[in-house]
């Protein structure tokens, strides 16, 4: 049976717009970037999953996934609450409040480790582990990113570019009675997050491609030498965190590496069809229903602008990914209440028939529904409340 049939009868029913997963193609996923990660540990993305069923699902589908990469200190606390430990904070986090949330859990024997990358940072977290008499583990984030002329190749993040920024705030960590330095993390973003094989842009492919080559050395360099000087001023790290599902290849040859991060591989979105190294299944998606029919090769859908983050372009749009052979329109895109489809030869749609999409990011998807269908077999096997299902919205 052809995908689109197969999804149609196993929804069949379900009022639109529905979000579901597939977990037969989750599972793959999940089997595929274990592999992937060679020798190394992976940590989940959770702000690329979004869903605490689908992350106790990952983790306990092999011991090589450990612990968590959490957005916000409020995200950290609720997976607290629902019992997931190991937890890094991906991202500083300032509000004392949900910082003070936290320190109860590090109380009652969780690991949770603070992301720093500033003297700033360490004085706030150390005035608050201080109020609560508590000791605040944190890892300290590297730069990765790279300039050349006329570009900034990597993302704004951190002010540690190598040893002259990371050598006084590690020395502060050490001799500090309230912070215990566990971790580094260097986030290539500009490898991870960056696809090489984006259609109709050959030259942009080749120089990207260019670039990542550079950047996979330069932060292998960065990660190693922050490493050894670490450990020659006595520093112990328990994990030295790199990369993302688009580096799983790469960050997982360098030695000093303990574990990676991967988030976005699972679902599969959109953006991650553009790599040249790696193709993961489509394993998430939304369907939305045809209501009209504007003239003879068109259909427009119920509502599906579920458009993603991040500088704004064509290709952050959702995609349309069953029935094939429908596509958007340039002038109307995915609309907030309807978006019309032009569908090719042979294409012919009902009223009232599904059109299933891919969100251009993973977990954004879950920004815009509550649940999420399990589908495995043929059949909803599953309904995943999401964090919004919950009740919750951290950013
Ligand atoms: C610090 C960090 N590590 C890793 C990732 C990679 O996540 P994913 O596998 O979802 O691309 C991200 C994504 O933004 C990140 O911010």
């Amino acid at each position: 049976m052809d995908k689109y049939a197969y999804y149609k009868q196993a929804f069949a029913g379900l009022p639109m717009p529905y979000a579901y997963v597939d977990l037969d193609m989750l599972d793959a996923n999940a089997k595929a970037i274990a592999q992937a990660a060679g020798s190394k540990k992976v940590r989940l993305a959770s702000k690329s999953i979004r869903c605490t069923e689908v992350l106790r699902r990952i983790l306990d589908s092999d011991k090589v996934y450990q612990g968590i990469m959490c957005y916000t200190a409020e995200e950290a606390a609720f997976l607290a609450r629902h019992g997931f430990d190991d937890l890094l904070l991906g991202y500083p986090q300032w509000h004392q409040d949900a910082i003070a949330e936290l320190a109860d859990w590090i109380g009652q024997g969780r690991s949770i480790v603070f992301m720093i990358d500033c003297l700033e940072h360490a004085a706030h977290l150390e005035k608050i582990a201080k109020d609560r008499g508590i000791v605040f583990a944190v890892c300290i984030d590297l730069d990765m990113s790279t300039d050349y002329p006329g570009l900034h190749f990597g993302v704004w993040r951190s002010p540690i570019h190598g040893w002259q920024q990371l050598q006084p705030l590690a020395e502060h960590i050490l001799q500090s009675s309230w912070l215990k330095l566990e971790g580094i993390m260097g986030y290539e973003a500009q490898v991870a997050g960056v696809g090489d094989r984006m259609p109709g842009s050959p030259v942009k492919n080749k120089l990207v491609s260019w670039l990542k080559k550079q950047s996979i050395a330069e932060a292998a360099k960065r990660r190693k030498e922050a490493a050894e000087k670490l450990a020659a001023m006595g520093a112990e790290l328990r994990f030295i965190n790199a990369g993302g599902t688009g580096s799983l290849d790469s960050s997982r040859l360098e030695a000093c590496v303990t574990e990676i991060t991967a988030g976005s591989g699972f679902y599969a979105p959109g953006l991650f069809d553009y790599y040249a190294s790696f193709r993961y299944q489509p394993a998430a998606g939304y369907a939305v229903e045809v209501v009209r029919r504007p003239k003879d090769n068109m259909v427009t859908c119920m509502s599906g602008g579920y458009t993603a983050s991040g500088s704004a372009g064509p290709e952050k749009l959702p995609k349309p990914y069953l029935p094939e052979g429908v596509i958007l329109t340039k002038l109307e895109g995915a609309g907030e209440v309807q978006t019309p489809l032009l569908c090719k030869e042979g294409v012919r749609l009902e009223l009232g028939d599904p059109v299933y999409f891919r969100h251009a990011k993973a977990g954004e998807l879950c920004e815009r529904f509550k649940t999420l269908h399990a589908v495995s077999q043929g059949r909803i096997v599953a309904e995943y409340a999401t964090y919004r299902g919950m009740g919750e919205c951290f950013v």
